[in-house]
């Protein structure tokens, strides 16, 4: 692993070293894996010099240089699959065959933007009279800042980085204080691969408001991107106004996954283990609140029991486990908030309740959730399972939609007119059909209402990246 672990900031192709540090600990075991140096004001500034001289050359390439670029990347980090799933594990705490899983699903991102980046086409508009031909094609936008978020250090960041580098645009990224080192690791390999001085920065702080403040306020940052809470990209999305940046912003969700009664319930609850547990839950996409038709939920529940039964929680690093621990002791302490809030209003636990000691948080299946309790209202972020019966189709879709959020849903039917209404009328920006893992590079991934703006993966994703010019020529 010790190859590609890096303790300071990476800026314009060369680490950036300060005085004051911090520590990254394993969330297994609270221990320190390294200290890194936490950047400065001055080192942003100079990322930001340095990404807006990147981006001068890197506009100036042609499509297919930063295509090959891009698959250089990919091939590498793919040749270091199992040094960085490590590193994630060590410092993210997932499993580490989800890790693997994450490593793969991550440079996909990249692959893909590689092939897309020779895609970015224009239009020619038919012409309205005889002295005009018109034309729009698609421009980088320039310099881009972004945030990334501690659950998935590596496709969170690919995801936005390939993209970005694939349109032609240069980038400033601050990952998570808890997993900077996937990202630094990423920016070595990129590096590595080809990425000219300065295209590809990477920030190591603990002051997310310093650095976010300084990216957002930048007139030189074109593009912020920003994957996190609501509430924290409501606040980079003001920032951002006072320089009319363009924003894409991923942020939380509350997915409803419906359990109709004419479903296959045994793959029901496959899906549901997928859309709940991946990542211990850890994830803006996991399901949140489980509506079970009233005639199948004791079934459901039952089934539900013995799989749960059966997840092994522990050290990431070990095979044996489903589910790693949480990210840091807070995260534990509110989903244990969000348990006793709604057990304290009525809901059920199925099983005894287990404490495992440290970031460690065994799974907890609840029945007769309601929306008085938190739970109904929060992401939970944990491992636990929130159970709601309904009786009637519209009573469950104006349940599932009745939120702020609008990121992922998922529901289970074997109608096929109930699934296209039901489909139809979820107000979510992505929909799982019999399916708990929705995820992929070539899809759209990106929600409505309150959960954010902007489509990541897909052909979508590269217009995030690129401005679109019109050209009126007299002739
Ligand atoms: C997220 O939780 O923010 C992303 C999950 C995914 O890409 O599947």
């Amino acid at each position: 692993m010790s190859d590609l672990i890096f303790s300071d900031s990476f800026i314009n192709g060369e680490f950036y070293k300060t005085d004051t540090r911090f520590s990254v600990d394993d969330p297994a075991t609270e221990k320190s894996i390294i200290e890194v140096s936490d950047i400065d004001q001055t080192g942003v500034q100079q990322a930001i010099n340095a990404a807006h001289g990147a981006f001068i050359k890197l506009k100036a390439t042609n499509a297919t240089t930063r295509s090959n670029v891009l698959m250089r990347w990919f091939e590498l980090v793919i040749q270091h699959k199992q040094t960085l799933a490590e590193l994630m594990t060590k410092e993210q705490g997932k499993p580490l065959k989800e890790a693997l899983g994450e490593v793969e699903y991550g440079a996909g991102f990249i692959k893909w933007y590689a092939e897309q980046a020779k895609r970015s086409y224009g239009d020619v508009i038919p012409a309205t009279d005889d002295n005009h031909r018109l034309t729009s094609f698609k421009q980088p936008i320039g310099v881009v800042a972004g945030i990334t978020p501690w659950n998935f250090p590596i496709a969170m960041v690919t995801r936005k980085v390939a993209p970005a580098y694939a349109a032609g645009c240069s980038f400033v990224l601050k990952p998570s204080e808890h997993t900077p080192l996937c990202a630094l690791a990423l920016a070595y390999l990129a590096d590595q691969a080809g990425f000219e001085q300065g295209t590809f920065n990477v920030l190591v702080s603990e002051n997310a408001k310093m650095v976010g403040e300084l990216l957002t306020e930048s007139g030189a940052v074109r593009k912020f991107t920003f994957t996190g809470s609501t509430g924290v990209g409501k606040q980079l999305l003001a920032q951002c106004a006072s320089t009319i940046k363009r924003t894409s912003m991923e942020l939380g969700g509350n997915a409803p996954f419906i359990i109709f009664d004419n479903a296959d319930l045994d793959e029901a609850v496959t899906g549901l283990m997928g859309a709940k547990f991946r990542n211990g839950g850890q994830t803006c996409v996991a399901a949140n609140r489980i509506f079970v038709q009233r005639s199948v939920l004791d079934q459901v529940v039952d089934k539900l029991a013995k799989t749960v039964t059966a997840l092994k929680v522990g050290n990431g690093l070990d095979d044996a486990t489903d589910i790693g621990p949480l990210i840091y002791p807070e995260a534990k302490q509110k989903v244990q908030e969000l348990v006793t809030d709604a057990k304290a209003k009525g809901a059920v636990q199925i099983g005894d309740n287990v404490e495992l000691g440290g970031n460690y948080q065994a799974p907890v299946i609840l029945t007769d959730v309601t929306p008085e309790m938190d739970i109904y209202h929060q992401e939970v972020f944990g491992p636990v399972v929130s159970i709601i019966a309904f009786d009637e189709e519209a009573e469950v879709l104006a349940l599932a939609n009745n939120v702020p959020y609008g990121l992922a849903a998922y529901f289970y039917s074997q109608d096929i007119k109930q699934i296209y209404r039901i489909s139809e009328a979820l107000e979510f920006g992505m929909v799982g059909i019999n399916e708990g893992l929705i995820s992929n590079p070539v899809a759209p991934f990106g929600g409505v209402k309150q959960s954010g703006l902007g489509r990541e993966g897909g052909h979508q994703g590269l217009d995030e990246y690129l401005e679109e010019k019109y050209v009126c020529m007299k002739i």
